[in-house]
């Protein structure tokens, strides 16, 4: 296999560019290759059965294109799929959970730690299975209107404090010190977050912790690109949103040039009917 292989990322929406950029910071001379599921977004109020299927046909479109590993950026398919696409792909996969939570394993004094995230992140359990084994306590909690507002782009508005004030009381009253942001949206809100829970509060971003985990994979495998100069990203989504530019902005923190549309459900389909026709050839 190639060091200049390009990385594979892939989320419901465009969240993931949180963790895209994140990676490209960390990384540099990496190419990496993005699939945003905007035709299919939100994965978060979806069930089990569904986030899979979707996170496997993605791992697929990204595998079709010679890449040397996956990061699923997206907090609500590494919460429920992560076990399904490591058994069912050769290729090396790091989802956002793991890195997140061993941060706040590491930084936490009183092992009171709290997760925000989407109701398919909280009811996964992923969180509270990876914390609860280290003898911490936790306490969860579903913020599902932050994506929206997030979306909306209503970062320090009156009405998105309001609702984090809620969402957030129940987890200061159980006094938690480090509290993991467990969304791709979620580190966009970082500034009002850290208001309502207080300066003492250690927020975890799932992005910046899973680009380190990222980068020592990759210099412990040896697979880290030697390339001199930056890398190249390509876009690829599943529909194109009327307002892609406005959001994707919010998350990158650029606007993107290029974007490629695809159609995900006729795609896997497409690479399923090779898989067969390869198997048949050779049976013959
Ligand atoms: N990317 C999703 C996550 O991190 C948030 C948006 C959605 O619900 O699909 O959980």
């Amino acid at each position: 296999m190639s060091v200049d292989l390009p990385i594979g990322i892939f989320d419901s929406g465009v969240g993931g560019l949180t963790v895209l950029k994140r990676l490209m910071e960390t990384l540099p001379n990496e190419n990496f290759i993005y699939f945003g599921d905007t035709a299919r977004v939100p994965y978060g109020s979806k069930s089990k059965d569904t986030i899979n299927l979707f996170a496997v046909e993605a791992t697929k479109f990204l595998i079709s294109h010679k890449i040397k590993m996956v990061v699923v950026a997206c907090n609500s398919a590494s919460s429920n799929s992560i076990g399904i696409l490591k058994k069912r792909f050769q290729i090396p996969i790091i989802g956002v959970i793991s890195p997140s939570a061993l941060s706040a394993t590491q930084c936490s004094i009183s092992g009171k730690i709290g997760v925000i995230g989407t109701y398919a992140t909280i009811q996964s359990g992923a969180y509270l299975r990876m914390l609860n084994s280290k003898g911490l306590q936790i306490f969860q909690q579903a913020c599902p209107l932050f994506v929206p507002l997030v979306e909306e782009g209503l970062l320090d508005h009156p009405a998105t404090e309001l609702i984090g004030e809620e969402y957030l009381a129940p987890l200061k009253k159980f006094d938690v010190d480090t509290l993991i942001l467990g969304c791709t949206h979620y580190p966009i809100l970082k500034p009002l977050i850290q208001k309502i829970m207080g300066n003492n509060i250690l927020l975890i971003d799932p992005a910046i912790e899973t680009a380190k985990t990222v980068k020592e994979f990759m210099l412990k495998t040896r697979i880290n690109s030697l390339r001199k100069g930056n890398g190249i990203i390509k876009y690829f989504v599943s529909d194109y949103p009327r307002n892609f530019n406005k959001i994707a902005n919010i998350f990158l923190g650029m606007s993107i040039k290029k974007v490629t549309t695809i159609n995900i459900e006729e795609y896997s389909n497409k690479i399923m009917e090779q898989k067969f026709a390869q198997k048949r050839s050779k049976k013959r």
